[in-house]
């Protein structure tokens, strides 16, 4: 497993950019590659980042720290917008005001970026996303995105549920952040995969990726439906480990009175599916800095660069949680 996992790493990783796996098509000669620097001058980029809502993202951000190193000819300019989507916008237009040699982003939500995006284009800056896609009217605005399919994440939680939930199940929702591509795609995905099991939504709302809000919404749901939940589908894994201590205050074993799928498979997370406390974790993988920089310095070059690239995701049963920790690298 793990090897298939390294596997799937290193072919994003070797840059192999261009083989990748990925639809799209490619963005050589795209006007929004910028003329200036090889990989001998040092490039300025600014990075926009969600925020810091959750264990993902904090690896996320270190992988993309490690990666936009001085060592690696980069000076990053960071910011985290506190997932307030005018915040990030206001970050974009810094970086363009300073003029950077490439912006990345990884977007908060997939609406409201066709203004910011044609003012990086005018001033001849590209702009490469990292981890969540957009909605634009206008493809040309960005030269490439990486990052992980989130509808086939999403899939394969719901159809993990399928298999498992064979008779009537009342199901609650943890939703990410309102607008933004995992919340969207994860909740088309699932619905795809688990597919016509006699599943009973009961409940959906926003935990917005955290641990507070996913323990806040959770007891909510607990208070309005008690013990008729069957199983939780929390979006990200800090929404479920937030949920954990709802549950137990309501005296309710997680895992067993509430069955829980998680997506991440962060370290907190395969824990507590090793633990008996989550049935079902989905990959997500955060660790995309190396490939996102190469893709950087090939854009600005004005290399040809496919539009999109997905990194390979796995998932965990208990089992394969326990076998996978003690290597798990976030
Ligand atoms: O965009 C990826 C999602 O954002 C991760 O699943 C979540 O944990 C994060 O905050």
């Amino acid at each position: 497993m793990r090897k298939r996992l390294l596997a799937g790493l290193a072919l994003v990783g070797a840059l192999a950019l261009a083989t990748a796996g990925c639809s799209g098509s490619s963005s050589s000669g795209d006007s929004t590659a910028g003329a200036s620097g090889g990989s001998a001058k040092q490039l300025t980029v600014g990075f926009a980042q969600t925020g810091s809502e959750s264990g993902w993202r904090a690896a996320n951000t270190q992988s993309m720290k490690d990666a936009f190193s001085e060592k690696n000819g980069f000076k990053l300019i960071f910011n985290a917008a506190d997932n307030k989507q005018e915040a990030q916008i206001a970050a974009v237009r810094s970086f363009i005001n300073q003029g950077v040699d490439a912006i990345v982003i990884a977007p908060i939500t997939v609406d409201g970026w066709d203004d910011v995006l044609k003012e990086a284009k005018d001033a001849g800056i590209p702009v490469v996303l990292e981890d969540r896609t957009i909605n634009v009217s206008d493809k040309s605005l960005y030269a490439s995105w990486i990052g992980d399919d989130f509808e086939k994440e999403g899939e394969t939680a719901g159809a993990w549920a399928k298999q498992t939930f064979t008779g009537a199940t009342n199901m609650v929702v943890l939703e990410g952040t309102t607008g933004s591509a995992p919340a969207i795609d994860r909740a088309t995905g699932f619905a795809k995969g688990m597919g016509s099991a006699p599943i009973t939504t009961l409940d959906s709302q926003t935990g917005n990726f955290t641990r507070a809000d996913g323990k806040t919404v959770m007891e909510g749901f607990l208070q309005k439906y008690g013990k008729t939940i069957n199983v939780l589908f929390a979006q990200n894994d800090d929404m479920g480990l937030g949920a954990l201590d709802a549950i137990t205050a309501a005296g309710l074993v997680p895992g067993k009175d509430i069955q829980i799928v998680s997506i991440d498979a962060t370290h907190d997370g395969l824990q507590a599916l090793s633990d008996g406390k989550f049935n079902f974790v989905v990959e997500c993988n955060p660790l995309l800095g190396d490939q996102v920089a190469q893709l950087v310095k090939k854009v600005v070059a004005g290399d040809p660069v496919e539009k999109a690239y997905t990194a390979t995701d796995q998932s965990f049963t208990q089992a394969q949680a326990t076998a996978a920790l003690p290597d798990r690298k976030y």
